[in-house]
């Protein structure tokens, strides 16, 4: 597998092999690869003749509190993995690559509608971050289908959204969270996380089964949600939200919704860590 940094590079590649008539896949990440990065991976080899896969910590989609200096980059294991799962190309930019102008320079995509609830209200501007990186990567590379975790469940609506709304020609595909024995969805930040947190990590998702089971039990909303709250807190949380929403718009749900998503966040010591589980009453 190799490696490519720059933007002729991969547009080089992309061209050709879609001149061989194949289809192009396209895996973005910031690295520090597991299991849940190499689940997309094999989502999109099932669905294109060539997976390209880009490493990029996007400064932009960070805030001035957040962990962007110690996030962990991981390079030569990332290939190393990535050369194992035979992924054709791997992209791994610089910040000069993306932002040549800097960051105060750039133009920014922005998904409003969809931006500022949930995890944008305690990070705002993240997914303008996104929504403007993933453009930017999607001009760059030009697949033909681009794959994301539904771990992050807001995010793949903002990119869906933005991909409709400029009418950009990639097929967006969502891949099922990938979990460990416990249930504790895999991310980078759980790295974060020391062996005492390890073991209450898994409750964010058995809080967010509780939620399922209790709405299939017909109870009230904000019961449900100060219960989940409270249990969250008690088990050594500290809760960021947790919201029961109509999966696609991600407004507050009603009684009357049928298709739903609980979207939640939660502290434990260092990490932030989000979740979310997919319910459909019909
Ligand atoms: O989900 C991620 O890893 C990032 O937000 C993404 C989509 C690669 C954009 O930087």
């Amino acid at each position: 597998m190799k490696t490519v940094h720059s933007i002729q590079a991969i547009r080089d590649f992309v061209l050709a092999a879609k001149a061989d008539g194949k289809k192009v896949a396209f895996v973005p990440t910031m690295g520090n690869l597991h299991a849940g990065h190499l689940s997309l991976v094999h989502k999109a080899q099932e669905q294109a003749d060539i997976v390209i896969v880009s490493i990029y910590v996007n400064p932009l989609q960070f805030g001035a509190s957040e962990d962007l200096e110690s996030y962990p980059r991981t390079l030569a294991e990332d290939q190393a993995q990535l050369k194992n799962e035979k992924v054709d190309l791997l992209f791994a930019p610089s910040t000069e690559e993306i932002y040549p102008e800097g960051m105060d320079h750039h133009t920014a995509v922005a998904v409003d509608s969809l931006s500022n609830m949930h995890c944008g209200k305690s990070r705002p501007g993240h997914f303008t971050g996104v929504a403007t990186v993933v453009c930017k990567l999607f001009n760059i590379v030009q697949p033909d289908i681009a794959v994301f975790g539904i771990k992050d469940f807001q995010q793949l609506a903002v990119i869906r959204k933005m991909v409709d709304d400029l009418y950009i020609p990639i097929k967006i595909v969502g891949a099922d969270i990938a979990r460990d024995e416990r249930g504790l969805a895999l991310s980078s930040r759980n790295g974060y996380l020391t062996q005492d947190e390890l073991t209450i990590a898994p409750k964010l998702y058995a809080t967010l089964c509780k939620v399922k089971d209790a709405i299939q039990a017909g109870t009230p909303f904000d019961i449900i949600l100060k219960d989940a709250t409270a249990n969250l807190a008690r088990a050594g949380f500290k809760p960021d939200y947790i919201d029961i929403c109509n999966q696609h718009s991600l407004l507050p749900a009603s009684s009357k919704d049928k298709e739903l998503v609980v979207l939640a966040a939660a502290y434990l010591g260092k990490a932030r860590l989000i979740d979310n589980i997919v319910i459909n009453l019909n």
